[in-house]
């Protein structure tokens, strides 16, 4: 049985399986464990954590002693369940691994950099630096991939250009880990992102280092990039470089509805990792901060996404992100821990995206809309409570619908089942 319990109420022995903030509010890596000693609660306490779900033995002494002050509501138990790890073993990774990844991102970024330079100086760059970084990153990053977004928070460096190419190969790994690619084809996917932004040796400094706003020859020239790195990247001796590497390169804005450039193509026509890539491109680069910009939220930006992805931006590709960060934005379609399907439709906090989630229930599980779609509020959102994301389309909504539902989740409303168009939904089946 899982309960709510204020951090007061936890105690040792208690297995947590979801706190109340956002995995990237909290410098803990694992949100499900067993609380081992009176150390866990204090780190969560640092962490700001203020209420933790635990799971309970029915009619243990621990749930008759808190239950007196417990929200009335309780899940079924999952079909299977292995015990929680223990803290010291999946938490809060000990400080010399945190040293370790910061120091490999650093590194990173100084390859990347050294890597430009040549490129600036007319000589051909090495490959074979920037290969061992994406390995080692596979390696740091091998037994969870989604702590790749952790990593990308712990970013202290401004160089912007080598950053950002850094941080969006680290989300590129995660999601190439995520959707189960082989290691080598993972190896590939994170030398693309390491090597998209290439062309940009080849644009003035003082350029990229501008802020904007840019006059109209100044842009045209910031535009030239993708196919400047193409032309770099397709020259090279290394077949990843010169295929996929280069194909990135030139593609990464292109924009659905041919909106982007250099070329105008529509999204149907882009190679898979350049659609997945425009997603991480526009978030790395709306989340981090900057000399002169500070970051947007992570939930702020996926719900920018999200919007975009109406024809911009592939709707798959957002979702794969909203999944991998772990933040779902008001207006995102999640799978619950029991397939029921619902729309994010409010935070208690939605700055923060803190404290109890209003969801409406669509479907009790795929291809299956309940009859009348109902208001549910969870304790809280994350990887452990939800089980995947997707986008509104593929579950066969339309963004009326949406904006539709999004009213009816607030005013508690029911809908009617014709909402749902069930042949959309079957199509959109074919895609997942
Ligand atoms: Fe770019």
């Amino acid at each position: 049985m899982k309960k709510i319990i204020s951090l007061e109420q936890l105690s040792v022995g208690m297995n947590v399986v979801a706190l109340d903030r956002s995995w990237l509010e909290t410098n803990l890596l694992f949100h499900r464990f067993r609380v081992d000693s009176p150390n866990d609660i204090e780190k969560l306490r640092q962490n700001g954590v203020r209420k933790v779900t635990v799971e309970l033995p029915d009619g243990s002494p621990t749930e008759a002693a808190t239950g007196k002050n417990l929200p009335q509501r309780t899940e079924p138990e999952p079909e299977k369940r292995t015990e929680a790890p223990r803290m010291r073993e999946i938490g809060l990774p000990p400080p010399a691994t945190i040293r370790h990844w910061m120091a490999l991102q650093n590194k990173t970024v100084n390859v990347v950099k050294k890597s430009f330079n040549e490129v600036r100086m007319g000589e051909s760059f090495h490959v074979l630096p920037l290969r061992q970084q994406v390995v080692e990153t596979i390696e740091c990053t091998l037994n969870d991939p989604q702590s790749t977004s952790y990593l990308v928070a712990l970013s202290e460096n401004d160089d912007e250009t080598y950053v950002h190419s850094t941080n969006t190969m680290i989300l590129t790994l995660g999601l190439a880990a995520i959707a189960g690619l082989p290691r080598e084809e993972q190896v590939r996917w994170g030398l693309a992102a390491l090597l998209h932004d290439i062309g940009k040796a080849l644009i003035p400094p003082d350029l990229l280092k501008k802020s904007g706003p840019f006059s109209e020859l100044e842009w045209l020239t910031i535009k030239k990039h993708p196919a400047l790195g193409h032309a770099l990247l397709s020259k090279n001796k290394d077949e990843t470089v010169r295929g996929l590497c280069a194909t990135v390169a030139l593609e990464h804005h292109e924009r659905g509805g041919g909106t982007g450039y250099p070329s105008g193509l529509d999204l149907p026509d882009l190679n898979k990792l350049s659609r997945s890539f425009m997603a991480i491109d526009i978030y790395e680069a709306l989340t981090a901060g900057r000399v002169y910009r500070s970051p947007a939220s992570p939930g702020k930006t996926l719900a920018y996404l999200l919007e975009a992805a109406r024809g911009a931006i592939d709707p798959a590709a957002v979702s794969d992100l909203i999944h991998l960060v772990g933040v779902y934005p008001v207006g995102s379609v999640v799978e619950l821990a029991d397939q029921r399907i619902g729309l994010v439709t409010d935070y208690e906090s939605p700055e923060t995206h803190d404290g109890r989630v209003g969801i409406l229930i669509l479907f009790e599980r795929l291809n299956r809309p309940v009859k009348k779609p109902f208001r549910e509020t969870l304790p809280t959102l994350d990887k452990t409570t939800v089980r995947k994301t997707y986008h509104h389309r593929e579950v066969g909504l339309s963004p009326e619908q949406i904006a539709d539902s999004l009213v009816l989740g607030h005013s508690g409303k029911g809908a009617t089942q014709s909402a749902f168009d069930l042949e959309k939904i079957k199509k959109a089946e074919q895609h997942f």
